[in-house]
């Protein structure tokens, strides 16, 4: 046998005091599911310890949502454990669907439902189990309200075994050395004792903390930081592990030099890439696969999904930014919106009450006031007045405008698409423009002003 670990992710379970339409492993936190955060930890764990990794995920409810999640990752399996009969019957279910089981050295066991246990934890628990030569290691904490976790109970000699809350009487209840769910196995250990487990207990189920018993050779690890072992059985607890996950985020970028001026206030996704020198601004939402630049100021109230933000860039109050690009330099709202697809050239500006749509804006443009840009190119240096507006949909298909370079577009004008405007090219105020205008060219499309002197006061009513 080499030196290599198998991880076992046990989330066959359902969750259903969680109220959500996805099992367990699904529940969103911080853009991802829950799921993810061990994996992660386990894959870090491995790299740093260089061992070879395997990690099979044990699912039942919901499996086939589990399954196809778990598949964007190469280097995880699954194996199904058709009732669930416990955690130990969920390990035996792992032995019976992965065939290489017995191949690994060392066997870990751990929750799908506790995302924030890090490689840290992992460490040390392998640490004790490989230092002192022991066949298995468990991870405990202590809880001032320890209601619903296995109980550690020590043995004078040796070992040490776990009572379940259900099967606890009223002085075992009072022992606040808790079971964290956190587990790693000599896997020989594991495979001999696993078929003796029985189910003879209150809840019928087949319990993996009775491969612990008084005089193995077994023994475990006390962490003074329980929030790491935190699990997710309610909404409340969803919530509060999310809000975890979120300082720890929010702590990553800080120390790489992001400056929050109020993070209580933020909602930053995992997968969420800030650079250096970048401000960011209380009760803004950065969501998705969001990465913004150096150096660039994010405002109160902005909202970005997926968004790419240059460096230098600056987000004034209130714009919302969905599936969108925007390169260094440029400024937006406030009370911006830009809709998926829009590809905001260097140094452009984007005013207020601006709403931008699948469009690509060339460098340095300027649409500053109150319009609507969709379906459109606009070339470089190109400056678009006040109210602007793309007709770009005839009720049954869009249609593209195309705006060249160095052009001045008049305010209050209409491009009914599809149009190509020329470069240098210039619209007066007021025009509804449906004819392509060429290279150097002026359009006009308006009615003619006529005035009548003295004619005012058949208008305006004496009160
Ligand atoms: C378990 C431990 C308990 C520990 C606690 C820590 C046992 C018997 N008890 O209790 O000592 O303090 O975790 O959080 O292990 N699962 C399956 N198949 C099953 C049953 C469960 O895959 O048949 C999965 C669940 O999806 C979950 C994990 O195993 O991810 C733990 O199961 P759960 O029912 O939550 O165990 P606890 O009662 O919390
Ligand atoms: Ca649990």
């Amino acid at each position: 046998m080499s030196d290599k670990i198998s991880c076992v992710i046990l989330a066959a379970g359902e969750g259903r005091r969680l109220g959500l339409n996805v099992p367990k492993p699904l529940a969103p936190a911080l853009g991802k599911a829950l799921i993810d955060f061990p994996i992660r930890a386990v894959c870090n764990f491995s790299k740093n310890h260089k061992l070879g990794l395997n990690i099979t995920a044990v699912v039942g409810h919901g499996r086939e949502l589990v399954t196809e999640h778990i598949s964007q990752y190469d280097e995880v399996n699954t194996v199904v454990q058709q009732k669930q009969l416990g955690t130990g019957d969920a390990v035996k279910s792992y032995f019976k669907g992965f065939k290489d089981a017995d191949s690994y050295e060392y066997t870990m066991i751990i929750c799908a439902d506790t995302p924030l246990i890090r490689e840290s934890q992992i460490t040390q628990i392998f640490e004790e189990l490989t230092s002192k030569q022991l066949d298995a290691v468990a991870a405990t904490f202590r809880l001032t309200k320890p209601t619903g976790y296995g109980r550690i109970i020590p043995d004078k000699v040796k070992g040490f075994h776990i009572v379940e809350e259900k099967d606890a009487d009223e002085q075992t209840k009072e022992v606040n050395l808790v079971n964290a769910g956190l587990y790693i196995f000599k896997t020989s250990y594991m495979t001999e004792h696993l078929n003796s487990l029985n189910s003879n207990n209150k809840a019928g189920e087949f319990y993996l903390t009775d491969l612990f018993e008084s005089g193995r050779n077994v023994s475990f690890v006390e962490f003074d930081n329980s929030t790491a072992f935190l699990g997710v059985n309610t909404p409340e607890q969803l919530e509060n592990v999310a809000h975890l996950l979120k300082k720890e985020k929010i702590a990553g970028l800080r120390a790489n030099g992001v400056r929050f001026i109020d993070s209580r206030h933020c909602y930053v996704d995992d997968d969420v890439e800030v650079e250096a020198g970048t401000v960011i601004h209380p009760n803004t939402y950065l969501y998705g696969k969001t990465k913004i630049g150096k150096d660039s100021i994010i405002s109160v109230g902005s909202v970005l999904t997926n968004a790419i933000v240059g460096n230098g860039c600056e987000l004034k109050p209130y714009s919302v930014i969905n599936e969108s690009k925007l390169a260094d330099g440029v400024a937006i709202g406030p009370f911006a919106h830009l809709r998926p697809g829009a590809d905001i050239g260097a140094e452009s500006k984007i005013g207020n009450f601006v709403e931008i749509k699948k469009s690509k804006l060339h460098t340095g443009v300027k649409v500053s006031h109150l319009s609507y840009v969709g379906d459109a190119e606009i070339g470089d240096e190109t400056n678009i007045g006040c109210g602007f507006i793309t007709c770009n949909y005839d009720g049954a298909k869009k249609h593209k405008t195309t705006i060249g370079k160095g052009c001045f577009i008049g305010s209050d004008s209409q491009m009914i698409a599809p149009v190509t405007i020329g470069n240098e090219a210039y619209v007066a105020s007021g025009s509804t423009i449906n004819q392509d205008i060429p290279d150097g060219g002026f359009g006009i499309a308006r009615g003619r002003q006529t005035t009548k002197e003295g004619m005012a006061k058949r208008f305006i009513k004496k009160k």
